[in-house]
């Protein structure tokens, strides 16, 4: 069994980022920009925002931060976004989800300008995903496909199983397997006796949000196994898979930490950077 190394194959996209955003402020004179939006004080949203914010720092984007109360306004949300979308500094805008209960997650991501749509959550880049047209592209699922081709191993006839069906994650996940040329199973809650799907998978993509849910006797031998899973329990993180058992069987696993995550937040910074230079350039 073989560990993907999330943290270093996002180590040496970053280096490439890096040389781009120099070459950004070079050319224009001045860095490329992200705001980062977060609501509220959800406690893995405030680790989520500040690795973000540290990843921009480590790359020379420089980011903005604002910081809403739980009990925001929606209009007071809404006209920040519009200033955003107008601003010269700013080529990537993300909203932390999840947003408090009062706040319409659809209608605040739909104001942002989808140019300028770093996370890939806007309608019109989840249907270009969707129709396989260029688009932003959600950062865990664009980061899911790079650590699977870091094994080398091709991805075209493969069966993949996905499981979890969430819009963030699953849904174009699966889109992206597809586009690979992948034979794709969707799995979610409902979906009965899903060790008889998971056991036909060569390549199988766990988005539960369950601890250790995916045990090794549900894994097809020789698989390539990546964990979404960031569940934590008594101050430590697990994934959604069991690693131990699941070592035993995989050929290829993500580790938690130290797999998915990093990759999210390295696709994050691949697509500000992206935009900026798409902006400019178009
Ligand atoms: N909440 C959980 N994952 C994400 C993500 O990738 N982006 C944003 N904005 N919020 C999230």
């Amino acid at each position: 069994m073989k560990i993907i190394d999330g943290k270093a194959i996002s180590a040496s996209v970053r280096k490439e980022l890096t040389a781009k955003a120099a070459e950004f402020e070079n050319k224009y004179g001045r860095k490329v920009g992200l705001a980062v939006v977060k609501v509220g004080a959800n406690p893995a949203s405030e680790v989520y925002v500040r690795n973000k914010i540290r990843a921009c720092e480590e790359v020379g984007v420089k980011s903005f931060s604002y910081n809403f109360p739980e009990d925001a306004e929606e209009s007071a949300l809404l006209e920040l976004i519009d200033e955003l979308n107008g601003s010269e500094n700013v080529d990537g805008i993300l909203v932390q989800l999840p947003l408090p209960s009062g706040l319409n997650e659809k209608k605040i991501l739909a104001r942002i300008a989808p140019e300028k749509d770093a996370d890939g959550f806007h309608v019109i880049n989840a249907g270009g995903i969707m129709l396989g047209l260029p688009c932003t592209k959600p950062c865990t699922p664009a980061g899911i496909i790079e650590l699977i081709k870091s094994t080398g191993e091709t991805i075209s006839g493969k069966n993949a199983v996905v499981i979890g069906r969430s819009n963030i994650v699953g849904k174009p996940c699966a889109m992206l397997l597809l586009a690979e040329n992948a034979t794709v199973t969707v799995c979610h809650s409902k979906t009965a006796d899903l060790a008889s799907h998971t056991l036909n998978a060569d390549i199988l993509v766990a988005a539960v949000g369950i601890k250790q849910f995916v045990k090794g006797e549900m894994i097809k031998p020789g698989a390539i196994v990546i964990d979404v899973g960031m569940n934590r329990s008594e101050g430590k993180l697990y994934g959604d898979v069991d690693f131990e058992s699941a070592s035993e069987r995989a050929a290829y696993i993500t580790p938690v930490p130290g797999g998915v995550g990093p990759m999210t937040v390295t696709m994050l910074l691949k697509n500000t950077v992206e935009s900026a230079f798409r902006c400019k350039e178009n």
